[in-house]
């Protein structure tokens, strides 16, 4: 069989970057919709669905490489006329149809991507490339709107996929012609040559129209715009009255799930810090922070850390730190408690200090053990959810300088 096409016939080639794409295209669309709708409430049902989506991704990724691949080929290549010109209309919608399907096939996985690059962790991408992408931030913006837009051209691709098989099923079942045949592998099936009557410029205009339109839909129903949600139903923890009052602070955590990490924040917290500076050897004070674990934000991991194996944050909303902060020749360290998913373990926390005048800064990080909490305890490998967990806390503080009475 001839590998290049003509205007009468396709060549190997084209034929074989066509099946080859579809049995991509429809192994990874079932697989895209398997793993978004699977439960993730244990961790193995959280490790199954990691390991489905990145199949997903894995296959993605390689079908946009191929997809470049066969467009450039076909750019290289006359295209074999249709086989009815006269029918104007089923013309024209083969042809829009056509334009959809090569414009999915690049901008499907490539949305898909740039959600993952601006993600982190979850399920990683199993070829040595791409999990962080060129000029894409690790933004939570750019992954809603990256995530809206693979959700859009998916299902563009769906729809016009509908229309391209249904058409090629009523091509050999009611016109009984040769189109299906032509492009079947394995035999040259030569057709009348009608000297590539295309429809020009109209095809691919109405078909950016199509993804104008369908991203407007998009927009309309508020697809670019899925999270943060999660922020909003935290708890508002009760303002607490502290010597020292912290005006700006971060408190940050980084895990290491399958190799990469993970880092994240809670966003509502409270701290209650007694201090005297003039000690610099024994007891200098005390703190007290509460966190309020909803408001946890973690890559894209943020609704299931929050399920019964991990925080369970519907049972312990809250966490607490009771610590007393002693100085020594070496620096600070805040010695106490963490109340963490209704356990207590003993938790250490040196920090360096600096003060200017009534503004304190301080800046220190520890490392938990999520055993020692029960979090996570299912996932008794290491390498796919680490068991150390990194603590960072940097906060400013002003001295509440007493009324003069
Ligand atoms: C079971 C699934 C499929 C069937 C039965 C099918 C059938 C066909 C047939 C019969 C043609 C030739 C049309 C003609 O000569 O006028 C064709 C062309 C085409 N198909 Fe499919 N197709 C399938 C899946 C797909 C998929 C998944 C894609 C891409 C996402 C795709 C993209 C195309 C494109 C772009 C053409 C234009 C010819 C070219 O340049 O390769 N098809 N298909
Ligand atoms: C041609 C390739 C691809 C197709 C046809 C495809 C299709 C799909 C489909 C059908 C879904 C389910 C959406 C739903 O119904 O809710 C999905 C979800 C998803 N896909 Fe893809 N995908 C492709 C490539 C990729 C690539 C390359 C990546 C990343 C590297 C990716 C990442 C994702 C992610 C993260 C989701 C979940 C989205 C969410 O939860 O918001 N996809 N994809």
């Amino acid at each position: 069989m001839p590998a290049t096409n003509t205007t009468a016939r396709y060549g190997s080639v084209a034929k074989t970057f066509h099946w080859l794409t579809a049995l991509g295209i429809l192994t990874v669309i079932p697989l895209g919709i398997i793993a978004t709708d699977m439960p993730y409430d244990t961790a193995d049902q959280l490790a199954d669905k990691a390991w489905l989506f990145s199949l997903h991704k894995t296959i993605g990724v390689t079908l946009f490489f191929v997809a470049l691949a066969r467009i450039a080929w076909a750019m290289t290549q006359p295209k074999p006329a249709p086989l009815h010109p006269d029918r104007k209309i089923e013309t024209l919608l083969a042809e829009i149809v056509h334009w959809l399907l090569y414009g999915s096939l690049v901008l499907v996985p490539l949305s898909g991507w740039v959600h993952h690059a601006a993600t982190e962790g979850f399920a990683p991408i199993w070829w040595p490339l791409g999990q962080n992408l060129p000029l894409v931030p690790e933004s939570l913006r750019v992954a809603e709107t990256a995530a809206g837009l693979h959700l859009v051209f998916e299902r563009v691709l769906v729809i016009s996929l509908i229309l391209h098989i249904a058409g090629a099923i009523k091509h050999a079942v009611i016109d009984r012609d040769q189109t299906l045949a032509r492009m079947l592998p394995g035999r040259t099936v030569q057709t009348p040559d009608a000297s590539a009557r295309h429809t020009g410029l109209v095809p691919p205009v109405l078909a950016a129209v199509v993804w104008a339109a369908a991203i407007g839909i998009g927009s309309m129903l508020g697809v670019y715009h899925q999270g943060g949600a999660m922020a909003a139903q935290a708890p508002a923890l009760a303002e607490v009255d502290s010597e020292w009052q912290v005006t700006d602070g971060t408190l940050g955590i980084t895990v290491r799930q399958m190799g990469s990490e993970v880092s994240g924040s809670f966003a509502d917290w409270t701290a209650d810090i007694r201090f005297d500076e003039t000690v610099t050897d024994g007891p200098a004070g005390s703190v007290d922070v509460e966190i309020a674990i909803t408001s946890l934000t973690l890559g894209s991991v943020t609704q299931q850390a929050m399920g019964p194996d991990y925080f369970a944050s519907g049972e312990f909303p809250t966490a607490r730190f009771s610590a007393e902060i002693k100085a020594s020749a070496e620096g600070y360290i805040a010695d106490g408690t963490l109340t963490l998913r209704g356990t207590e373990h003993p938790v250490s926390l040196p920090f360096d200090l600096s003060l200017d005048g009534n503004l304190a800064q301080m800046q220190g990080s520890t490392v938990l053990d999520r055993r020692s909490f029960g979090i996570g305890d299912s996932m008794t490998d290491d390498g796919q959810l680490g068991f150390e967990v990194s603590v960072t806390v940097v906060l400013s503080a002003l001295r509440s300088v007493a009324p003069s009475t």
